[in-house]
């Protein structure tokens, strides 16, 4: 009696474990009979937002980055509250998109209340910016984006889009932000090959990740602040790329002057911006580290002949990068706000 007594008990006890574990894990099809239209949702949003500013699908990329890399993919980010993750050096004036995420998360609460998180919803967008990116926007002046056409009639389609993937979902929101955390734990524009490695490292991933999701650096702009020093002086860079970034960019003042991530097309989601490192066209010193006679230039090289690779590792490692330390089951909340903990 007592035996078959025990066996129930453990028998209980492993299912529950099971259950519980199950919960850990995300799933793509998560939502889809709480809120089958949420993915249909996001799309639309993001579609309109790129439309009326083709880099935002390159800003919610890099939302998804620096939510991740602080505390997990926990929408940390979007918290308003002072002493959050919005005012570190890295984020601050820098971050941008937190409007289309407000959008998104309006509509999903007036379809499914209470169901869909942040995290997810901006897990999603990052997806979406990527594969939205487009060679223009169209001119208010012309009725069709001639740029689209010709690349239409020229390129692959698969050329002009970046790559797709289904997104695991299942995630919480977090009921805290780290300012601490997100200066200690995001690289910077300054940081060595090392540093860059064990800073991934430090999140699970892996030197081949942290070089392929370095590729995100194809798509959007940054702020002379940050390639300054790198333009001025650093010895391994094409003397007429320094020159032409020197233009716009100042020894002081104009730290807001934008140049491309990508010299070559900063519109596209192409591998170009391997093709520039191996021509010391990399705009960030810590672009360059991947290919200074370092551990990562051999994949560098690859990536720069193969789109099809780099596409593929990309993928994977965004992937990966969305499954650190997401909050699931019954840990977190699901933000009414995106910018405010439910009280
Ligand atoms: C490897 C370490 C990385 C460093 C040091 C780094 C640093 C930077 C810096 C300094 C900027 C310019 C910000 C500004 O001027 O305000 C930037 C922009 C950007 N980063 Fe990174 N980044 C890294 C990795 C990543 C990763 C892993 C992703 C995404 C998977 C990413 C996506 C982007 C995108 C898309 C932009 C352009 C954003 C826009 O135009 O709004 N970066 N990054
Ligand atoms: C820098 O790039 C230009 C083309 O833009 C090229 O003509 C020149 O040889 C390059 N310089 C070096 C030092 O590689």
């Amino acid at each position: 009696m007592a035996d078959a007594r025990t066996m129930q008990c453990l028998l209980a006890v492993s299912l529950l474990f099971l259950v519980a574990h199950a919960h850990a894990q995300l799933s793509t099809t998560f939502y889809s009979r709480s809120c089958p239209s949420l993915e249909t949702t996001v799309w639309e949003v993001m579609k309109q937002a790129v439309v009326k500013e083709q880099r935002v699908g390159a800003s919610l990329l890099r939302l998804f980055f620096h939510d991740c890399f602080v505390q997990g993919c926990d929408g940390s980010i979007l918290l308003d509250a002072a002493g959050g993750e919005k005012s570190a050096g890295p984020n601050a004036n820098s971050l941008r998109g937190f409007d289309v995420i407000d959008t998104i998360k309006a509509r999903m609460e007036a379809k499914c209340p209470g169901v869909v998180s942040c995290a997810d919803i901006l897990a999603l967008a990052a997806r979406d910016g990527t594969v939205l990116v487009r060679p223009c926007q169209r001119s208010p002046t012309l009725p069709v984006c001639f740029a689209t056409l010709v690349n239409l009639m020229f390129l692959r389609p698969y050329q002009l889009r970046g790559p797709t993937w289904k997104v695991p979902l299942g995630r919480r929101d977090s009921t805290t932000a780290s300012q601490s955390l997100a200066n200690a734990n995001l690289p910077s524009s300054g940081s060595s090959l090392s540093t860059l490695i064990s800073t991934f490292a430090s999140k699970g991933l892996s030197a081949t990740d942290m070089t392929a999701l370095s590729g995100a650096h194809t798509i959007g702009l940054a702020r002379c602040s940050t390639f300054r020093d790198h333009v001025y002086n650093d010895a391994n860079i094409n003397s007429s790329f320094a020159a032409r970034r020197r233009k716009t960019c100042q020894r002081s003042g104009g730290d807001s002057h934008l140049a491309p991530m990508d010299v070559h097309s900063s519109r596209v989601f192409d591998n170009s911006y391997y093709q520039n490192l191996m021509a010391r066209r990399g705009l960030l010193h810590s672009d360059q580290e991947l290919f200074n006679g370092g551990s990562q230039d051999a994949l560098v090289r690859q990536y720069s002949a193969n789109p099809a690779l780099f596409r593929k590792d990309f993928v994977t490692a965004m992937i990966k990068m969305g499954n650190i330390n997401p909050l699931t089951g019954t840990a977190g909340q699901i933000r009414k706000n995106c910018r405010v903990v439910n009280r």
